[in-house]
């Protein structure tokens, strides 16, 4: 099936053919090339061809099998890629969120078995089924604002059997739903009250009992840890990362989020391919990822809901480096997976320019999580990953509308969602 998407105001993160572009670092992020009065060529689930209405191949208007679709005043861009999210769990948590206005720490709540503990308690009480119910909701609502990829950790088991039922779930959505989908082993998120006294026991259990098993079904891409204050140590993360790559698991890392932990440095030496959070960090961070594959990713929706300081982003790209932006859609600190606040967010508290911003959801993003080859820009041989905004003029609108609904469509792999 084909479908020809017609008048297209502007067309936006296009890329050459014969162009081999991974990221985009520094100033080029200001850059979102565009081809304005554009049309798109969909065949099954990949773009065929793209150019100026004034290039339209002759005849291919009127061939039949082919679905027009007419978006003058719109614009078309790549879905968003969101490489980090905890969208498996059994239920909210909003009784911290009230803990937390009336003036406890997440740190405090976590400490006293909130957090994620609290997450795991509920867990491992809830059939597989009940937990693919809830994510896959969750999913399709991300998919309705314009997020055509996802990565999603596990970390809310912290048992064998439950990391184990959470990645199957993960499994289970990347084989019923067309949503490029990578899992990433989080058993590493938190202590388990039962192994406090006794941490060692618990690494033990990730890296000699859950990986084998793990890598004996196939059921991640990546490997997760919490390496922060009061969760993992640089020497615990560098132990994990390291029993990952064993098994073929790169890093895609928590630093930096509650102190500035070591994560990044530990992150880098063991070629992880994001380090994720930094809402603290110092120069070091910066120069370390400097010339490193390693894509720092920020999470501003998380500064915004704890009331934490939001990640130097403009600092990053300031000198030189490539930022990603995810939304960290989970329970405890972050619980909305709405990429266009996202943008937002990091336009109006972060200062990126809207360019700047979308590079950093789509053609960076999709590399923070290993997609870069099939997503994150609008090229001859991608997937048809599209989103379709309502006449908004031009990019800006939409994190200056934060709130408002402008994503009016998305295809993934060609189908409309
Ligand atoms: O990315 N920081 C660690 N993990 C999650 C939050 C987990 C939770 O509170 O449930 C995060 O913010
Ligand atoms: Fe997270």
């Amino acid at each position: 099936m084909r479908k020809l998407f017609l008048n297209i105001d502007q067309l936006l993160q296009v890329e050459a053919a014969d162009s081999s572009k991974r990221k985009v670092a520094g100033s080029e992020m200001s850059q979102l090339p565009a081809i304005e009065n554009a049309y798109l060529l969909v065949e099954d689930d990949k773009i065929a061809a793209f150019g100026k209405m004034s290039d339209l191949p002759d005849g291919l208007e009127t061939t039949a099998d082919l679905e027009r679709i007419d978006c003058s005043g719109r614009l078309l861009l790549p879905t968003w890629c969101d490489p980090h999210t905890h969208i498996v769990f059994a239920a909210t948590r909003e009784q911290e969120f009230v803990m937390r206005i009336q003036g406890r720490s997440y740190e405090e709540i976590a400490a006293s078995g909130g957090g994620i503990l609290n997450s795991a308690r509920k867990l491992r009480n809830t059939p597989e089924e009940a937990l693919y119910a809830g994510a896959y909701e969750r999913l399709m609502e991300v998919v309705q604002m314009g997020t055509g990829a996802i990565e999603i950790k596990s970390g809310y088991g912290l048992s064998f059997d439950s990391e184990l039922k959470m990645l199957r779930v993960i499994r289970s959505l990347k084989e019923n739903t067309p949503v490029p989908i990578k899992a990433n082993f989080l058993g590493a998120h938190a202590i388990p009250l039962s192994y406090k006294a006794k941490r060692g026991e618990y690494i033990k259990l990730l890296t000699d009992e859950l990986l084998p098993a793990i890598a004996k079904e196939d059921l991640a891409d990546y490997i997760d840890v919490f390496c922060d204050e009061g969760f993992f140590t640089v020497e615990e993360t560098d132990e994990l990362l390291k029993a990952g790559a064993k098994y073929g698991l790169r890093g895609k890392i928590h630093a930096n989020e509650l102190a500035v932990s070591g994560g990044v440095q530990v992150g880098v030496a063991n070629n992880a391919l994001s380090v994720d959070h930094l809402e603290r960090t110092t120069q070091a961070e910066i120069d370390c990822l400097r010339d490193s594959d390693t894509m720092p990713t920020f999470l501003p929706g998380t500064s915004y809901f704890l009331g934490i300081p939001y990640g130097n982003a403009r600092k990053f790209i300031d000198e030189g480096l490539a930022i990603a932006l995810a939304s960290d859609y989970n329970p405890g600190s972050t619980p909305s997976g709405n990429m266009p606040f996202v943008l937002s967010l990091a336009c109006t508290q972060m200062k990126l320019l809207p360019e700047e911003a979308v590079n950093a959801c789509t053609i960076n993003s999709a590399y923070a999580m290993g997609v870069e080859s099939d997503l994150g820009t609008i090229k001859v041989g991608k997937l048809a990953n599209l989103q379709l905004t309502k006449a908004i003029g031009g990019i800006a609108r939409l994190p200056y509308s934060y709130g408002s609904r402008l994503i009016d469509r998305v295809w993934i792999k060609g189908q409309e969602l």
